[in-house]
């Protein structure tokens, strides 16, 4: 206990301030720190094990990776666990951040050998910023220019040997220079239930909170293939099971949660039903723009395509068509609705 009046410890202080920060993340704690804490992706991990092996036995810097997929799939967690695996520094920062050259050769003159440096969205990647990495990645070079007009001259910095992890939800987006510079490359897939059913249980256990196998199969099923979205439902739901329940999640507990949150036996939320409604109803079945249909779902373009339409794609609720996003009948019969007559021709 404190001593009224005493000055607070600023060591505690600290670890208070840095609890709070993780709980308000929340996704710290739950990360898989090790390769084979990370769930499912396993031809991905058995090649990614083999590089890291082969990397750390010679003493060199991994060769570059790049990492495809839609949000939530466990990008930023695998390039962690890349650096964790090789014992090397893991150096983040994220494409929009890197506006100047001069930023990047602080950062590159400043890794210590062999560390990861991880560019998050690196499709966002300013273009003249892009080419600057082109011989950094290669030939472990930088060349600068110092001074301006006339006097200006380009001096070549040595930078040491590093890996560059690149995340991207639109690996499309790339230039094909940056990308063939990647010696790995891999796309991270949705996840079946199975596998996120082992994340919630994992989740659950970090979290300290009973949940029965069933239980988390419910949340898993109806978690759009996405590990960010299970450990999110398996939040809420914990919230309902101690208000509602002795605490312990069962499929029943988990069932009626999920339905209070309005999420779907299909995983689909309210804005995924939103997006398929007005397809459906307001342009009957389509095609719709993808700017027409974000004014009218009120959402950013970007964030239709990166967080909502993957997996309405993937599932079989849309389609696109050089002429814009179509509805499928599932589409209509999901929302209770009957497929246009001539719909079944369309696919
Ligand atoms: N394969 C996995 N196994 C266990 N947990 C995972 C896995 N993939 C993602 N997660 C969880 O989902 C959260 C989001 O993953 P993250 O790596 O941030 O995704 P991304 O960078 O692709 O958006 C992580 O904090 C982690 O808890
Ligand atoms: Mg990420």
């Amino acid at each position: 206990m404190r001593t009224p009046g005493a000055e607070p410890d600023p060591d505690r202080l600290r670890i208070q301030t840095s609890r709070l920060r993780e709980d308000d993340d929340g996704e710290v704690r739950l990360r898989p720190r090790r390769l084979d804490e990370f769930v499912g992706q396993e031809a991905l991990k058995a090649q990614l094990a083999i590089s890291i092996r082969a990397a750390a036995d010679r003493g060199e810097a991994l060769d570059h990776v790049l990492l495809a997929g839609p949000p939530g799939l466990g990008k930023t967690s695998l390039a962690r666990i890349v650096a964790e695996e090789l014992g090397v520094p893991f150096v983040p920062t994220a494409g929009p951040a890197l506006e100047r050259k001069a930023e990047i050769a602080a950062f590159l003159t400043d890794l210590e050998p062999r560390s990861v440096f991880f560019v998050d969205e690196i499709h966002r990647l300013p273009r003249a910023v892009e080419e600057t990495f082109y011989p950094a990645m290669e030939d472990g070079q930088l060349p600068i220019t110092l001074g301006v007009g006339a006097g200006a001259k380009v001096v070549t910095l040595d930078i040491p040997a590093f890996t560059l992890i690149g995340a991207t939800t639109r690996a499309g987006l790339l230039t094909t220079p940056l990308r063939d510079r990647f010696g790995i490359q891999h796309r991270l897939d949705h996840y079946v239930p199975d596998e996120l059913a082992a994340i919630v249980v994992r989740s659950a256990g970090v979290l300290n909170v009973p949940v029965h196998l069933e239980g988390a199969r419910a949340i898993a099923v109806r978690a759009r293939g996405t590990p960010r979205v299970a450990n999110r439902l398996l939040k809420r739901v914990r919230d309902f099971a101690e208000v509602h329940a002795d605490g312990a999640i069962d499929a029943q507990t988990a069932d009626a949660a999920l339905d209070l949150l309005g999420v779907d036996h299909e995983g689909l939320d309210r804005t995924d039903r939103e997006i398929l409604s007005i397809v459906c109803e307001r342009f009957g079945g389509g095609p719709v723009g993808l700017s027409t249909l974000a004014v009218a779902v009120q959402e950013e373009q970007d964030t239709i395509e990166d967080v909502y339409e993957p997996y309405l794609l993937q599932r079989g609720f849309l389609q696109r068509t050089p002429r814009g996003r179509c509805a499928t009948p599932h589409a209509f019969r999901h929302l209770g609705l009957e497929p246009p007559k001539d719909a079944e021709s369309l696919f």
